[in-house]
């Protein structure tokens, strides 16, 4: 699949077929995610696969009732390691560089899932201390999504986007692009 075609192409699935997910392919979309860049090649990500009835169901009450959840196959609780990036860059690396890392892992992950005809959802709403507990999570790791995968049993149509005349701005914040050169600089991009 074409990049842009799998940025475009990429929905939030929250609706599973009842079948399995090759737990190899997990695998490799992690071992290929992980190509992610993050702040001094840290890589403070740490993945938890999750395949267990009951831990999904307390998952999904966790995360606020969305028991829709418990129906992936698969179920990836990603997390930060703060301690990783914050040894070395203090502050800053702990609240912002660790989970800007994990963020664009993440997002890896869930390209790469519509890449191979899967369906995954991002879930950030959950409560952080249940699922630490849950898990067993150390306090030195955050988790930052639930990731549940599996074979796509909806197509859903994609949610508009900003336009992008509102959120270009060209030279300082509050001065905006015109639209015409926004219009050039897309088209001279092929995208
Ligand atoms: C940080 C973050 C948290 C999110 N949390 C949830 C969530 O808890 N439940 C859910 O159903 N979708 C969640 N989503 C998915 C968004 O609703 C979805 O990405 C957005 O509506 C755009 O739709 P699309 O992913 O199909 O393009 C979350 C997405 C992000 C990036």
């Amino acid at each position: 699949m074409e990049l842009k075609e799998a940025i475009l192409g990429r929905r939030s699935i929250r609706k599973f077929k009842d079948a399995k997910v090759d737990k190899e392919l997990i695998i490799k979309i992690l071992d290929a995610a992980k190509w992610a860049p993050s702040a001094g090649n840290l890589q403070p990500w740490e993945v938890i696969i999750v395949e267990n009835d009951h831990t999904k169901k307390l998952i999904a009450e966790a995360a606020l009732g969305q028991y829709w959840l418990t129906k992936a196959p698969i179920v990836l609780i990603v997390c930060a390691n703060l301690d990783r990036t914050g040894w070395y860059y203090g502050e800053r690396g702990r609240t912002l560089y660790a989970i800007q890392d994990t963020a664009a892992f993440i997002q890896n992950i869930l390209l790469l899932v519509h890449d191979h005809g899967l369906g995954a959802c991002w879930v950030g709403a959950f409560d952080e201390e249940i699922v630490r507990e849950i898990l067993e999570i150390p306090r030195n790791c955050r988790p930052v999504a639930i990731i549940p995968i599996g074979i796509p049993d909806e197509k859903p149509s994609p949610p508009s986007r900003r336009p992008l005349e509102m959120f270009v701005h060209h030279e300082k914040f509050k001065e905006g692009f015109k639209l015409e050169s926004i219009k050039r600089g897309y088209s001279e991009h092929g995208v």
